[in-house]
């Protein structure tokens, strides 16, 4: 998989609105459509109120698809689950910076890149930017959540959030960092120019890509908006 520059824009379908019944199907038809990413997200009822899947999902999405897996773990101890994500196929992993760690956000950092995969870090829509800084140099994407992180669904939170955005956009550019901003959370196409207006160039779709029966429309309708 070629690598993709933060200034590309990529409509990313998030597993986590498929029909699970036919999983391997929905994950072909996301990739039919013209994805290059697919975004997965574990939740692990305890650093968010929801329950998702874990590893072995990662692992059978791995066997149905070469599209890029981006894992976004809402989880506490990131860094104790961390090789199992590794093992399962991941293509990067993002971890929250407000979730509880043995070690450290770093460390764990550090892991994923020695294990040759991207690494992320994610900010919960109350997390000021600055949270993420001393991380800045060694992220391949930064995660602005743009709902409160566990369920699909919700509405965009556009005030709370942009500035966050602008500001993470500001930062890389002013400092010739090369991180990939990635908003997720109520983006369909009329939020994702939003969005995108304010720096963001990887679009989590949940809701707005698995919802409609056509694939292929959802997927020129958003990627349509951020163009
Ligand atoms: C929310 C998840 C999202 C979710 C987005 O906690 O991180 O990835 O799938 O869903 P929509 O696009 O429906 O808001
Ligand atoms: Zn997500």
């Amino acid at each position: 998989m070629p690598p993709v520059s933060h200034e590309t824009p990529l409509i990313l379908p998030s597993l986590l609105a498929a029909d699970w019944s036919r999983v391997g199907d929905e994950v072909r038809r996301a990739e039919a459509a013209g994805a290059r990413w697919l975004h997965l997200d574990v939740m692990d009822g305890a650093f968010v109120d929801n329950i998702s899947f874990g590893p072995q999902m990662v692992g059978v999405v791995r066997q149905c698809t070469s599209m890029f897996l981006d894992v976004h773990l809402m989880i506490h101890r990131p860094d104790h689950y961390l090789e199992r994500f590794l093992k399962a196929g991941a293509d990067n992993i993002t971890i929250h910076v407000e979730a509880r760690y043995d070690t450290s956000v770093e460390a764990t950092l550090r892991r994923i890149r020695e294990a040759g995969i991207q690494c992320g870090i994610a900010l919960h829509p109350d997390t000021p930017f600055d949270a993420a800084l001393p991380y800045a140099d060694m992220i391949d994407l930064l995660l602005v959540m743009t709902v409160v992180p566990g369920f699909g669904g919700q509405p965009f939170m556009e005030k709370e959030t942009m500035p966050k955005l602008a500001a993470a956009r500001a930062h890389r550019d002013a400092h010739g960092l090369k991180y990939h901003l990635e908003v997720d959370g109520g983006i369909y196409a009329h939020t994702a120019p939003i969005a995108k207006k304010h720096g963001a160039n990887l679009f989590v779709c949940g809701t707005s890509f698995f919802g409609p029966a056509e694939a292929s429309a959802a997927m020129s309708e958003l990627t349509s908006a951020v163009a």
